[in-house]
């Protein structure tokens, strides 16, 4: 690789699609020398002694009482029955709810340009068509109790799944009040070349039972919308890498899609269920959005997922971001290259604790900085791993590499 022409190293303002202000400057150790908050998460200690009066507290995993989140380590099923034997008149006045697709069956797909199994997971594996209808129904009859009366369920799911939940909920006596389709503008291509390239996933959208009042926003989606009234095919991108730089799990929304459903059907301080929570996108969403947030996950590893992302949301103060143009055009991948980030300032700092930490880098392709396109991001320890991990083809594309080093400190109590 030859040397660059110009070692412009430079702070720059925020590159768009970055969107971090270089502000003060933040020390840079190695990610492994961070405290992550997995490094602090015991499940066992975040179990409270009186829980949030619902529920056994051997299944609360952690609570923010502050916010309104709790989130339930367990079979969603058997949460739903403890919230059913406390509440059996309804607690919830929305559930999203994202079910396995019991798509995990030995079939091929398209990631980042190669060709791998579909296997999300065991959780997503099929049970036979009656079995895995039978179990659909099992935790929407459920969910189905624990609606207040004018309570609203969003269920989303392609064709693997989603007839039989609408089948169900035709079965249960739910009022079925839209089909909407998220349209995804860049799906991955079809390798099979047998098939239509698959760009959409479904969402049935119901009320509890024909007699609920169910609330519609109207008026705000209609001025989300330009002032025209919003149809039911909406479009958003799958989520974006910075929606996954905490880490990943196989089948998560895009949390504009959450946002969306929860704008258009519930209010502020809303009770909101989702029994299948994942990483939490339902949550993150509640979270920066106002509202009460109740998730129930069987993984643990997603439950720690999610509450790095809900800690994430929640922090106010703190975010410290320093950007460095490393070079231009030729691009000598040599760590040292990067300027250590100076030590933070401890003086008249306020008390905090790191809860976490990354240092992520940010491909561009541009003529000047001001030009710039993401061609890539990816989260890493240094350059050298980035530039390793990157695909041959965005690298070719690559013209600059941004630095982003992001620290969330939580104030301690003063
Ligand atoms: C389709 S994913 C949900 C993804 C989520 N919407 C997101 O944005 O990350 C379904 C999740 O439900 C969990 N799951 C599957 N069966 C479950 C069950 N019976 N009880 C609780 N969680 C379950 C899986 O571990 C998986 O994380």
């Amino acid at each position: 690789m030859p040397k660059p022409k110009a070692a412009a190293k430079q702070a720059v303002r925020a590159v768009p699609g970055v969107d971090k202000k270089p502000r003060r400057a933040v020390t840079s150790r190695s990610r492994a020398e961070y405290p992550t908050y997995d490094d602090r998460f015991r499940p066992e200690e975040a179990i409270v002694a009186e829980g949030p009066g619902v529920l056994q507290p051997s299944n609360l995993a952690y609570r923010d009482d502050a916010r309104g989140l709790y989130l339930y380590h367990g079979e969603c099923l058997e949460v739903m029955d403890r919230l059913i034997a406390k509440h059996p008149d309804g607690l919830f006045d929305v559930i999203f709810a994202d079910p396995p697709y019991f798509l995990s069956n030995g079939g091929i797909s398209c990631h980042a340009g190669k060709m791998v199994k579909v296997d999300k997971g065991a959780w997503d594996k099929s049970r036979g068509a009656e079995e895995n209808h039978n179990f659909n129904r099992e935790w929407l009859r459920r969910c189905q109790q624990l609606l207040k009366p004018n309570g609203t369920i969003w269920v989303s799911g392609t064709h693997h799944v989603i007839f039989s939940v609408g089948y169900a909920m035709q079965q249960l006596d739910f009022k079925l009040l839209n089909q909407v389709t998220w349209q995804k503008p860049n799906p991955p291509p079809n390798l099979a070349c047998r098939y239509f390239t698959h760009s959409t996933e479904t969402l049935l959208w119901a009320a509890k039972g024909p007699k609920s009042k169910h609330v519609f926003n109207y008026a705000d989606m209609r001025r989300a919308n330009g002032n025209k009234q919003m149809k039911d095919v909406w479009t958003f991108t799958a989520p974006k890498p910075d929606e996954k730089t905490l880490g990943k799990h196989p089948t998560q929304k895009p949390v504009a899609l959450l946002e969306r459903i929860l704008l258009a059907s519930t209010a502020r301080g809303d009770l909101v269920l989702d029994p299948f929570m994942g990483s939490g996108t339902t949550g993150v969403a509640c979270a920066s959005l106002g509202r009460r947030f109740f998730g129930a996950e069987c993984d643990i590893s997603y439950i720690q997922l999610s509450l790095r992302r809900l800690e994430a949301a929640a922090f106010n103060l703190g975010v410290e971001v320093r950007v460095t143009l490393l070079a231009t055009n030729d691009l000598e991948l040599i760590a040292e290259r990067i300027d250590p980030i100076p030590a933070m300032s401890i003086e008249g700092s306020p008390s905090t604790e790191r809860v976490f930490h990354e240092a992520k880098f940010v491909f561009l392709s541009c003529d000047s900085v001001s030009l710039a396109n993401v061609v890539h991001t990816a989260v890493d320890a240094s350059l050298e791993a980035a530039w390793a991990h990157a695909p041959d083809g965005k690298k070719r594309q690559t013209t600059h590499i941004v630095r982003c080093e992001t620290e969330i400190h939580r104030l301690k109590s003063h």
